[in-house]
């Protein structure tokens, strides 16, 4: 997402010194005006009211929840830590549209009214799904996760919801991963929460598909995402670097970002489109096992709830510290790539059954490519 963007804008640093790039998102000095990410009681009712709905209501009188289990922290980490930036991007967008800023003006007052009708229930929809994974990090005697500040690779309307409908994509997925993680560890109780935000996620991404003359349901079955794969795409196109003050707390991995342009295959879509991708080579240049034709890595594609699938590496080239190089990107209406795919670099023949095992795998990712 970012890759083609921060070319663009390094051009224009070396070449014009008078450009104005924006300011990165902070949540310093209130922008809400409700002191999230810790509003007083009465400002929390005012999220409430406009989110059209309560955080969880416990029942007056029960036991005490179990304490959840150390990876069942990870993945509320995850969440808050995800939802924080999401706060983020809609108030920036909110005030984008509501100060005109170039790019972002909508004559009609009609349908201007309306837009930031649903915008302003999802921006305090995430809010309350922020709180509630901080809270409930703190019901656990663990640390909430602070924000971050955040740069966002668009500067138009239609790029913007189009981002968001990539990140919720995402979101989708990475929460599937979450689900699984706490029945896996037995945390059982956090599955139907989880789910309540899946369907509400998948409810906002309708209408931001919609919104760019898309249909509003992309697949029969989203596109499984993994947590280490969601915390490195925030890290890699939203989060200013150093800008978090306890992301260390967070047991996640950042990978290496594989940089993918689908643009061939958006536009296209056949059982021959190829996809380029490039990555920068690690400290101390390609590994041994990578072998001298780059034959020791393959891609993978995650789409949908299938099997993974596999492409080879196909017309690597070297320039200075970037690998550039294509792979097939076998698109079948039936079968595969509509909707999200999640793309990964991987040492050839690791074991790739599974979302979870890609991610194991993995030397570079994720790409992000969506079709239709
Ligand atoms: C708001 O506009 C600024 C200036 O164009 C831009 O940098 C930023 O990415 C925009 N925010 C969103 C969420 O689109
Ligand atoms: C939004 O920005 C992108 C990237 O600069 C550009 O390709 C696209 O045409 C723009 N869309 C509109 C509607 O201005």
């Amino acid at each position: 997402m970012r890759s083609s963007l921060a070319s663009v804008s390094l051009i224009g640093l070396s070449y014009y010194s008078t450009i104005i790039s924006a300011a990165p998102f902070s949540f310093n000095g209130n922008p809400l005006q409700n002191n999230f990410p810790n509003p007083n009681p009465t400002q929390l009712l005012a999220i409430e009211t406009q989110a059209h709905g309560s955080l969880p209501i416990a029942p007056a009188s029960t036991a005490p929840a179990a304490p959840l289990h150390a990876d069942t922290i990870t993945s509320l980490q995850l969440v808050a830590f995800n939802e924080l930036f999401e706060v983020a991007f809609f108030t920036s967008l909110i005030q984008n549209i509501t100060n005109n800023v170039p790019g972002y003006e909508i004559q009609d007052g009609a349908k201007k009214k309306f837009l930031l009708a649903n915008l302003m229930a999802i921006q305090a929809q995430e809010e309350l799904h922020a709180l509630n994974a901080n809270m409930g990090l703190q019901g656990n005697h663990a640390d909430p996760i602070q924000p971050c500040q955040y740069t966002f690779p668009v500067d138009n309307l239609s790029d913007a919801i189009g981002l968001a409908s990539k990140f919720t994509d995402v979101v989708l997925g990475t929460l599937q991963d979450v689900q699984q993680g706490a029945a896996v560890a037995g945390d059982t109780g956090l599955v139907p929460a989880i789910g309540s935000v899946i369907g509400q996620e998948g409810e906002q991404n309708g209408f931001f598909r919609l919104f760019n003359k898309k249909i509003p349901s992309a697949l029969p079955f989203l596109t499984r995402s993994t947590r280490d794969f969601a915390f490195s795409a925030l890290n890699q196109n939203f989060v200013v670097p150093n800008s978090c003050p306890n992301i260390n707390i967070i047991k996640l991995k950042i990978f290496q970002p594989l940089a993918v342009d689908a643009s061939s295959v958006m536009a296209n879509p056949t059982a021959q489109s190829k996809v380029s991708f490039s990555f920068s080579l690690p400290q101390g240049g390609p590994k041994a096992e990578w072998k001298s034709d780059y034959s020791g890595l393959e891609i993978v594609y995650i789409n949908q709830q299938n099997a993974p699938i596999t492409a080879k590496l196909e017309s690597v080239a070297i320039k200075g510290n970037m690998v550039t190089f294509e792979a097939l990107f076998p698109f079948n209406a039936a079968t595969f790539g509509n909707g999200l795919t999640i793309a990964a670099l991987v040492t050839a023949g690791a074991p790739i059954a599974n979302a979870d095992q890609v991610a194991a795998a993995a030397v570079a990712g994720p790409g992000l490519i969506e079709i239709n």
